[in-house]
């Protein structure tokens, strides 16, 4: 089957590298002649594993092309897949023109019967409203649509795997062809048939994922609940945080007991300085908005919502609790991006934290292993280092706001030595706390008594 992506942002390359590299003949199309320019120079504007090679062997191998002409990647994609944005809009709710524009040239080009699947996040009933404006805008006898819900779980860094070796692949239709037609898809992935380009031919075993068919409504509420339910998880580690750090208790030990029961779970459920990132907060936004217009109180994830926020606060109470004035001081940032594995620094607790400590009149030195022209581009005045160990010299203080495994490794005496006071605010608790008492820090975590 001919697939068309529509949108070469994040989702768009992941679903289009990984539908190629298991065998189908994709055309990926961006309105953005500059990104299509680049990735038919064999670049690829965003930093995910696996995702250059995948895409670059498939070009090779002539199974994926990109080209800005929209027209006529409708007219030869039989199965479209639209992955354009869905910003938030002012209001928190999704800003869902992009996808609007798209269905009426799907509408007024299609020729044939096409499959137009909406892989955006987009909120429950999106579907109705695209089949509405397929149905209005197409004027073509022999043009007939086939709407389809078909949300990703990717996450950044790990997106190429979640996508050939998938938990589950979750699919909303209106008509039962649409689902032997999403199975034809997906085929290889739900047999495990294909050559794959993370494990190398040895897979690690396990049952083949299960395509989940439902009505188009339930898919895209399957979405928001989940991307909701995780924020809900980490929030509520968060406030335990919070108790441990009152009344005595390790949150580490605390969560790693609860997650070993398997009706909770061990993921979601790491203390730190929040989630951020382009899904999270703003799935969780959405769908509180989209519960207050249905009539719903969702105050349950208002307060997960409030959690979150106030965690930039109260790491920063903690970092002028131990260095009475920020004024003046010097402070080290290691890691920008709002987790480890990705170059995205979109609502990233760092941003937040950097916008407050420049505020206060802090001067700043940061440093992260992917994510330094990004956050350069937003704030010019930070001194961007060369690596961690600059980003610590002279320092009164040395935050940790992101995850990345480098951190854990640093020659953590060489840092003590060349700080101005060995004062480290760890707000991933990605260090041992014990150890860094030893080595003579001052060491500050989350929800744990130090
Ligand atoms: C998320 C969903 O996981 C994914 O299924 C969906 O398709 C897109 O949104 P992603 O945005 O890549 O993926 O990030 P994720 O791994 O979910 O992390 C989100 C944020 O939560 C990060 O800032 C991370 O640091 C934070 N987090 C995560 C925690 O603070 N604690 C945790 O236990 C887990």
């Amino acid at each position: 089957m001919r697939i068309s992506v529509i949108g070469c942002g994040y989702v768009g390359l992941v679903t289009g590298g990984c539908l190629a590299s298991v065998g189908h003949q994709v055309t990926c199309v961006d309105v953005d002649p500059a990104k299509i320019r680049m990735l038919e120079a064999g670049k690829i504007p965003i930093y995910e594993p696996h995702l250059e090679e995948i895409i670059t062997t498939s070009r090779r191998e002539g199974r994926i092309s990109f080209t800005g002409d929209l027209p006529r990647t409708i007219r030869e994609g039989e199965a479209i897949f639209i992955c354009v944005g869905t910003p938030p809009l002012e209001n928190g709710e999704a800003d869902l023109s992009a996808i609007d524009n798209v269905a009426r040239v799907i509408a007024t080009e299609a020729r044939g019967p096409k499959l137009v699947i909406e892989k955006s996040t987009v909120p429950v009933q999106t579907g109705q409203q695209l089949k509405r404006a397929l149905e209005v805008y197409g004027k073509k006898a022999e043009a007939k649509f086939q709407v389809v819900s078909n949300p990703e779980f990717l996450r950044e860094g790990t997106a190429v795997l979640d996508f050939i070796h998938p938990d589950r692949i979750v699919v909303g239709v209106e008509e039962e062809s649409a689902g032997k037609q999403m199975r034809e898809i997906y085929r290889p992935i739900l047999e495990k048939k294909f050559v794959c380009p993370i494990h190398a031919g040895s897979c690690p075993p396990g049952a083949p994922p299960e395509m989940i068919i439902t009505t188009i409504n339930s898919s895209e509420l399957i979405k928001h609940a989940c991307n909701s339910f995780l924020a809900l998880k980490i929030s509520y580690a968060n406030v335990l945080a919070d108790l441990c750090e009152r009344l005595g208790g390790d949150v580490e030990e605390v969560t790693r007991a609860m997650g070993m029961d398997p009706r909770i779970g061990p993921y979601f459920l790491k203390a730190g300085i929040g989630f951020g990132g382009f899904c999270l907060p703003k799935d969780l936004q959405a769908f509180v908005r989209l519960a207050e217009r249905a009539g719903i109180d969702f105050t349950l994830l208002r307060e997960a919502e409030r959690v979150n926020r106030e965690r930039i606060e109260q790491f920063l109470a903690k970092l002028r609790r131990a260095l009475w004035v920020l004024k003046g001081k010097q402070v080290g940032l290691l890691g920008l991006t709002f987790k480890a594995n990705t170059d995205d620094i979109r609502f990233a607790p760092s941003m937040e934290i950097i916008r407050r400590l420049l505020a206060e009149g802090a001067s700043l030195r940061a440093y992260d292993p992917q994510a330094m022209e990004k956050a350069r581009a937003v704030y010019p005045t930070v001194n961007y280092t060369v690596d961690a160990y600059e980003a610590a010299a002279g320092a009164d203080a040395l935050l940790i706001a992101t995850e990345w495994e480098e951190f854990r490794s640093l020659n953590w005496q060489r840092v003590r030595d060349s700080m101005l006071r060995p004062l480290v605010m760890d707000g991933r608790n990605l260090l041992d706390a014990a150890k860094m008492t030893a080595l003579g820090f001052e060491y500050h975590s989350i929800g744990r008594q130090n």
